[in-house]
């Protein structure tokens, strides 16, 4: 049972990429804290908000979710996705620590406690901020990617997977009219999740994903292979992260470090093309993984998530991640999650069920 403690003010906030069921989740920690009787304050554009005076940010009243906006993509509060406020780069390329304007911020809500909707990267940068502020923090973890550690599901993950089976229910009639090989190029960044998950749903050939090495011959003689079964089109999933056959990464370093992917598919119908001489096209899916209206499934992780933070809270258990685990909620404790990635283990349900239907999903050692 929750036992309010002396909490009475809770900001919350999103932070990184956005995804689907961003704003259930928001919906969900107003709506429980409301019903033990605290504030919920909505910080406006990830820790961006606390920069400005005056302070970005607005109390969020329960009536402000009268059902759209549980249904809708996006997220409420905006959110930011680059930087480090202890390490600010200007745009003159000086570095400059901001969490003291940042202290001062969520000193000037008087907030009792903080909730981030983020990734691991940012709960390592709002855990340290409220400490700085002497304020208890969870995490809620968020992601497409599905790379954050210790949850089953990440909220957003299963709506980007939907919409990317539902770009290879559309490709599928497109590839067989055409007698082509179509390669649909997913987002993911280093984790291959939303590939193979869409792989297995969405009946594709052959799936590449950063975590397993794969050549051109293993990938040239399945689609030999298709060919000889009497099928004359083949669809191709591959994850952004994914590197040449001779290691080469595709993709561009911004100036502030970040890596930003996007090619790899490109790259890959032109080897096809190039090797067996089929007529092969590219989709690249990119932020529509992101736009998309959550699903059942992300609206109910993200309002389990959205009141177990609270509860974590209530309940005097600050410093940890609310997890979604065999379909249940849990916690775990901040120190545990950050700095760890989720990534495609060899011995993944996934995996196995690929393989198990025949996918190339690359040149795994035997056993
Ligand atoms: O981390 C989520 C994600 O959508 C990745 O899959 C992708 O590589 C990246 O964000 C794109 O980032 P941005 O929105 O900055 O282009």
């Amino acid at each position: 049972m929750t036992v309010p403690t002396a909490t009475r003010r809770i900001g919350v906030l999103t932070s990184g990429g956005d995804c689907a069921g961003l704003n259930a989740a928001i919906r969900a920690v107003v709506l429980h804290a409301d019903a033990l009787g605290w504030e919920v304050i909505g910080i406006e554009d990830g820790t961006l908000g606390l920069l400005d005076r005056p302070v970005r940010a607005r109390r969020l009243m329960p009536a402000e979710f009268d059902g759209i906006l549980l249904r809708r993509a996006g997220t409420m509060l905006g959110t930011v996705s680059t930087g480090d406020p202890f390490a600010a780069r200007m745009p003159d390329g000086t570095v400059v620590d901001q969490s003291e304007r940042m202290r001062e911020g969520i000193a000037e809500l008087g907030l009792d406690a903080l909730i981030g909707i983020g990734g691991d990267g940012s709960f390592r940068i709002l855990d340290r901020l409220a400490r700085l502020a002497g304020v208890p923090f969870v995490g809620v973890p968020k992601t497409i990617d599905n790379d954050v550690y210790g949850t089953d599901a990440a909220i957003g993950f299963n709506t980007a997977v939907e919409v990317a089976v539902e770009a290879l229910d559309r490709l599928q009639p497109t590839a067989q009219s055409h007698d082509r090989v179509m390669v649909l190029e997913v987002m993911g960044r280093d984790a291959g999740h939303i590939a193979i998950h869409a792989a297995v749903a969405g009946g594709a050939d052959i799936c590449l994903i950063p975590e397993i090495p794969y050549s051109m011959e293993g990938l040239t003689a399945k689609l030999r292979a298709v060919s000889a079964s009497g099928r004359s089109f083949a669809l191709v999933v591959v994850s952004e992260a994914v590197r040449t056959d001779t290691g080469e990464p595709v993709a561009h370093v911004k100036p502030d470090g970040r890596i930003r992917y996007g090619g790899i598919g490109h790259w890959l119908a032109e080897r096809i093309e190039a090797e067996i001489g089929v007529d092969s096209r590219v989709t690249v899916l990119g932020h529509v993984q992101r736009g998309a209206e959550p699903i059942a499934v992300d609206r109910v992780v993200a309002s389990a998530l959205g009141v177990h933070a609270v509860d974590l809270i209530a309940a005097g258990r600050a410093g940890r991640v609310a997890v979604w685990s065999r379909r249940g909620v849990g916690d775990l404790p901040l120190e545990e999650v950050v700095g760890r990635t989720r990534l495609v283990e060899p011995d993944d349900i996934l995996v196995r069920t690929a393989l198990g239907l025949g996918i190339y999903i690359g040149d795994l050692p035997p056993g």
